[in-house]
């Protein structure tokens, strides 16, 4: 079942309007990345749908979830459970709607943080829940022009803004963002 109005019924019942407006607005810069960079959009129109889904739930929640449906737990998580919220998000995807295409399953899981292991339709899809038409932080519009001309250097950009963020307001990096920088800026990470 993949009917992309029958997702954003079921995703409008899970969050905030002001949620699914932004979900609608991923779904709309996701297309046309997708389309300005060759890439086939349905798959990330209905990871739009899906990705944020489980973002309104407490951290505990997440965690309780997680553990039930034994998804893999790193130390990091449990530090800082909302950086399960794609995880947790795609989980309920498969199990309420039955979605498990796995061009979705990644663009879903690695919004969150980021991974080394992302592929374009990953990248551009990072990209688009930076760069929704919602989105108004400084370097926004900067952001915007860079992910029309250079993939990888517009999500150096995006991840630096995020690291800006994170260490400003005290939150925890993941550290598979830590490992996304050092491949895109062509120096060699542990793993
Ligand atoms: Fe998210
Ligand atoms: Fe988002």
């Amino acid at each position: 079942m993949t009917d992309l109005e029958a997702v954003r019924r079921w995703l409008a019942e899970k969050v905030s309007s002001r949620r699914l407006l932004h979900s609608e607005g991923v779904l709309a810069a996701a297309t046309d990345l997708a389309d300005s960079h060759g890439v086939e959009a349905a798959p990330l129109q209905l990871a739009a749908m899906v990705h944020d889904c489980a973002r309104e739930l407490a951290g505990d929640e997440l965690l309780r979830r997680a553990g039930e449906w034994e998804l893999p737990l790193r130390q990091v998580d449990r530090i800082s459970p909302v950086l399960l919220h794609g995880r947790v998000g795609m989980e309920m995807a498969r199990r309420e709607l039955g979605i498990d295409d796995p061009r979705v399953v990644s663009a879903v899981y690695y919004h969150t943080a980021g991974h080394p292991d992302m592929d374009i339709a990953d990248k551009l899809f990072f990209l688009a829940d930076h760069i929704e038409p919602g989105r108004g932080y400084e370097r926004v519009d900067e952001l915007r022009r860079l992910a029309a001309a250079d993939v990888d250097a517009a999500l150096l950009l995006a991840i630096d803004i995020n690291l800006d963020y994170l260490s400003a307001s005290g939150k925890t990096v993941d550290p598979d963002t830590l490992a996304l920088r050092a491949r895109l800026s062509g120096r060699n990470h542990s793993p």
